[in-house]
Formats: C-alpha cells, sequence, structure tokens
C-alpha cells in the first residue's frame, strides 16, 4: 500500500481500522476502494493530499469497518460501494465523546462511559 505522507497542516487524514472484527468485515476492501479513490481522483476536493493509512482498533467494533477521519471523525459500517462519498461527507464528529489511554505504547482510543477492560 501506498501511504500519502506531508507535512502540509492542511492534510486530510484517514485511517482504516485493521483489527480483528474491522478485519473480518473487509477493511481490506474499504482500503482498496479508497486507494483506488485517490488514484483516479474520485475524491478530489476533500484536500490536496490525504494521509491514509490502516490503523488499530478504535473501540468502534460493533460498527466495523471503521475508518477514522482526522482524528476525531468516523464512519462506521463502511461499505465499499459509499465509503468514498462518506468521507467527503466528513464521517461522524466523535470529538469530546472519547479519550484516548496508552497501554503497552498503544493509543487507544475508546468512548466514554466504556470500561477500560473491555478493550
Ligand atoms: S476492530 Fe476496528 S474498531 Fe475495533
Amino acid at each position: 500500500m501506498e501511504n500519502h505522507i506531508s507535512n502540509n497542516k492542511n492534510i486530510k487524514k484517514i485511517r482504516v481500522c485493521c483489527s480483528g472484527s474491522c478485519c473480518g468485515f473487509g477493511a481490506e476492501k474499504i482500503m482498496d476502494e479508497i486507494e483506488d479513490s485517490l488514484y483516479n481522483d474520485k475524491i478530489k476536493g476533500i484536500e490536496e493530499e490525504i494521509d491514509l493509512d490502516y490503523c488499530g482498533c478504535r473501540g468502534f467494533c460493533a460498527h466495523s469497518p471503521v475508518v477514522e477521519i482526522d482524528d476525531d471523525r468516523y464512519v462506521f459500517d463502511s461499505r465499499p460501494e459509499t465509503i468514498v462519498e462518506e468521507i467527503k461527507k466528513g464521517g461522524e464528529d466523535m470529538s469530546g465523546q472519547m479519550f484516548v489511554v496508552e497501554r503497552n505504547g498503544d493509543f487507544i482510543y475508546k468512548l466514554d462511559g466504556d470500561f477500560l477492560e473491555d478493550i
């Protein structure tokens, strides 16, 4: 997979969760569709450059596959047929509803109110 990394402050960061549940529900097909859209300019208009990569579990496994946009917006239950349009819409704003903890050097994102023991 090609990674679109830039130091541009206006960068749009997209992360496709590739942990257990999201992987099982088609995260690779979601990534393929996003990559294809980047190469074919279908996604143009969001930002000039996009930092695209896989990521670990974000704590929304019940809504797999999950796509994270700029750290605090999410597309849940994503599907290859609709993911590009959902990204263009900006995803669901989850800022203020999550907290981040670090465990064994990994950052773990979890909804407020959920128990850390569950992750
Ligand atoms: S496995 Fe993707 S959010 Fe948990």
